[in-house]
């Protein structure tokens, strides 16, 4: 962990809610705790995700992930030095600024690894730079709305290249998604932290590698990204959430990221059930690391929260609202309980249930009183007596 990042954390007391038994952030400065009603414990893998080393295995072997062929030094080797396109760039905002510029997809994925390979090895301050109102896009696939996306039975793609194209979409907007969060908010790095910039870095690197399996795996099937339509939904909720660090948490990696663990491992059975086994392990893998992002936004959630002093469920609940984000089941609970969001703030069911345990407590609470009431009036009538 980086130290800028530990004394963050070292502002913020763990305390258990008395009610829950669940862990709450408590900033150290306040006597009291605050009444969040909120069943918040971090997804468990979430250090270990930190402190893993840079991860080189951008390539999908016969048994999964592994390196790049030629493995002197990756990715140096994927530029001479001379013409490394990240050569002007000297802080984590100017290469995610970069990136973000770069339309050609498989070149916006290499040159995502190398920025977060600089930010790792050359110790490179966050800097500030401006993000581009929206991210370079090569002129491949044509953008529509989502209504003129082509079924698969029109779209030219057999059905398991059509779901993998849709993923390998999904990834690099999800490579730009990351670094424009960390360039929009670069201004802010005093009051974030340098943590918040790593793990978005990190995010964007993951993408990076997903978009790459994906892009190997469309051609390996004989097709490429770009060979049919995709829509420009994503981005979309990217800009509406781009003027407030908070909103942009809750719409991105809480909501649009969660969507992916709902939705991942029901598209690995379906290719399953396809046949094409070799995708689905690929899209199993991506599904099982997409956990890491939205734990991350989560965290990041909890903490901005504390420090706006706003109450987090509601927070998340309002923002949505004001956004016109909508969260649309069926939800997979255990996948996102791992990642850390807790229940009540998405399944109205659940919010309902957990409503009513609050009343009832309120319940107990108030018969306890009566009972200690009445026991101290029958005690100071026999002394009376
Ligand atoms: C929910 O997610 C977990 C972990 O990713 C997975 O093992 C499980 O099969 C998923 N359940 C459903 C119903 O999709
Ligand atoms: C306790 O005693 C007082 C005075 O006798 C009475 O007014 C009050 O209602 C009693 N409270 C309870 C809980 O019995």
């Amino acid at each position: 962990m980086r130290r800028e990042m530990q004394l963050k954390l070292a502002l913020f007391t763990p305390v258990k809610c008395a009610l829950c038994s669940t862990l709450l952030l408590r900033p150290r400065s306040l006597a009291a705790p605050k009444p969040f009603s909120t069943s918040y414990s971090p997804w468990r893998g979430l250090q270990s995700w930190r402190a893993s080393p840079l991860n080189e295995d951008r390539r999908w072997g016969s048994n999964g992930p592994e390196p790049l062929p030629s493995p002197q030094s990756p990715p140096y080797t994927e530029f001479e030095a001379d013409d490394d396109p990240t050569a002007s760039a000297s802080s984590l905002s100017e290469l995610g600024a970069l990136v973000l510029s770069t339309s050609d997809p498989l070149a916006k994925s290499k040159l995502s690894h190398l920025a977060f390979s600089r930010w790792r090895r050359e110790r490179l301050g966050i800097g500030v730079a401006k993000p581009p109102d929206r991210p370079a896009r090569p002129s491949k696939p044509y953008l529509v709305s989502p209504k003129e996306i082509p079924a698969p039975k029109q779209s030219g793609l057999p059905l398991n290249a059509y779901m993998l194209h849709n993923l390998a979409h999904v990834e690099l907007n999800a490579i730009d998604l990351a670094w424009d969060t960390v360039v929009r908010f670069s201004s802010h790095s005093d009051v974030l932290g340098e943590g918040f910039f790593d793990d978005f870095a990190h995010v964007a690197d993951d993408e990076s590698r997903h978009f790459s399996w994906c892009s190997q795996r469309l051609a390996e099937l004989g097709f490429r990204y770009g060979d049919m339509p995709a829509h420009n939904l994503l981005w979309r909720e990217c800009e509406k959430s781009s003027g407030d660090v908070a909103a942009r948490l809750a719409v991105i990696p809480m909501v649009q990221e969660a969507r992916g663990l709902d939705a991942g491992p029901r598209l690995v059975q379906k290719l399953v059930g396809f046949g094409d086994c070799r995708t689905s392990r690929v899209v199993g893998r991506i599904a099982k690391e997409e956990v890491a992002h939205v734990a991350v936004g989560v965290f990041w959630f909890m903490l901005v929260c504390e420090k706006l002093g706003r109450v987090p469920c509601t927070t998340f609940k309002d923002l949505l609202k004001e956004y016109e984000v909508e969260l649309k089941g069926p939800f997979n609970y255990s996948a996102r309980d791992e990642a850390g969001i807790p229940r009540a703030w998405y399944d109205e069911s659940f919010m309902a249930k957990e409503n009513k345990a609050e009343q009832l407590s309120e319940v107990y609470e108030r018969l306890a009183c009566i009972i200690s009431m009445e026991k101290e009036n029958s005690s100071l009538n026999t002394g009376m007596h």
